[in-house]
């Protein structure tokens, strides 16, 4: 009695292991990138992460902006595509003489993107 169950149990577990195994070679195979905008893909995300919190991005908005902050960050806004969000980081950091490197700024934004604008 409790054969079919498992078994069809397996077969569901095998399909979804096998969809997951599927699933990054579309996305390599033609750069469509699972939504990641093209000049995000190379991005270091944990090295964005470092940044935003160590030169205290939040901090600033949130006495702004209130809350955590993220108030700031307005997807409708002026800053609408991938390119102008990475623009606008570029802006801040050198107004704020943060010397960023350029895939610094790079990874900020695709931080930035990918917890808030969510370009494609
Ligand atoms: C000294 C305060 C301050 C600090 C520090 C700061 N910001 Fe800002 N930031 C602002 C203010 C003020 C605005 C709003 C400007 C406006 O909309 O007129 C803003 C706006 C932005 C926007 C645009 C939001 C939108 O959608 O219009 C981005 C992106 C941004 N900041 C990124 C950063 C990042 C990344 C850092 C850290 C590296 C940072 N900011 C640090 C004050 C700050």
């Amino acid at each position: 009695m409790a054969t079919p169950l498992r078994t069809g149990l397996l077969l569901a577990l095998a399909g979804a292991i096998g969809l997951v195994a599927l699933l990054p070679l579309p996305a390599s195979g033609q750069g469509s990138g699972a939504g990641t905008p093209e000049i995000f893909r190379e991005a270091d995300l944990g090295l964005g992460e470092q940044l935003v919190r160590e030169h205290r991005c939040a901090e600033c908005h949130t006495r702004k902006f209130g809350g955590d902050g993220s108030g700031i960050y307005r997807p409708q806004g002026r800053i609408n595509t991938a390119p102008l969000l990475r623009g606008m980081v570029q802006l801040c950091s050198t107004e704020l003489n943060l010397s960023l490197f350029p895939e610094e700024v790079t990874a900020i934004a695709a931080v930035l993107n990918r917890d808030h604008y969510r370009f494609k």
